[in-house]
């Protein structure tokens, strides 16, 4: 396995010592999400009574694959989510959304009691938008939706290309967004991309993290609130 392979792995492991029996737990979506998901497989199959709500198709499908009873409709509060992240910065503000799956993600995270963040080393910034930052929009009329993101000053291009377009779990596009500079202020800039009509969401997770475990060499070590549990 890959050095970082083992640390999104580490990272994995540790959220893991969070579940408990009879928790409803949000599933995230990617190679560091996934580790987790197979370890909730694991404890599943122990006998521990855990429910999941999946934050893309793929995760759905594998959690079916695992035996992991699947919830659709939520009422009330998910219990633990965990999830993967493209950028956090000191703040435990984050961009999500390389995997595509940010809309339901959010969502997820949204909807939980407590959220909690699995990555290895490699993600930590000093400042978001050392890469792109995702942007869901609707098909429909989206080169609107492009112009309006562009008078922001903002570049972007259209994930897959305009000739093969990546479409989300939600039927709609992605367009990664360069800041020029990085992202100085994560929640007005956030507060600005929703107030586009044809925007779904962006990749943008401004206060929502309660603990970060970030794995590098020397094992996982939780930050954040919440980080002592
Ligand atoms: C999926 O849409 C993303 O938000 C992922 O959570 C994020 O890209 C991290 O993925 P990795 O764990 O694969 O790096």
């Amino acid at each position: 396995m890959l050095l970082t392979d083992e640390l999104k792995q580490a990272a994995a492991e540790k959220a893991l010592e969070l579940v408990q029996d009879g928790m409803l737990v949000g599933l995230g979506t990617g190679s560091t999400a996934r580790y987790f998901t197979e370890g909730v497989g694991r404890l599943v199959a122990g006998g521990m009574k855990v429910r999941a709500v999946p934050s893309s198709r793929a995760t759905a499908e594998l959690a079916a694959e695992l035996g992991i009873p699947i919830v659709t409709e939520l009422i009330g509060m998910i219990d633990l989510a965990v999830d993967g992240a493209d950028e956090v910065d000191p703040a435990l503000n984050l961009i999500k959304g390389r995997g595509g799956a940010m809309v339901r993600e959010k969502l997820v995270a949204a909807a939980s009691r407590r959220f909690v963040v699995v990555v290895d080393e490699s993600k930590l910034v000093r400042q978001l938008g050392a890469g792109v930052l995702p942007v869901e929009v609707l098909p429909f009329l989206w080169r609107s939706t492009a112009e309006r993101l562009a008078e922001l000053g903002l570049s972007l291009v259209v994930r897959g290309g305009e000739e093969t377009p990546f479409i989300t779990d939600n039927g709609n596009l992605i367009l990664d967004v360069t800041v020029e500079g990085g992202i100085k202020n994560p929640a007005s800039l956030g507060v600005e991309l929703k107030k586009i009509t044809g925007v779904v969401e962006h990749g943008l997770f401004v206060g929502m993290t309660d603990t970060v475990i970030v794995a590098g060499p020397d094992g996982p070590k939780a930050i954040g609130r919440s980080s002592s549990s």
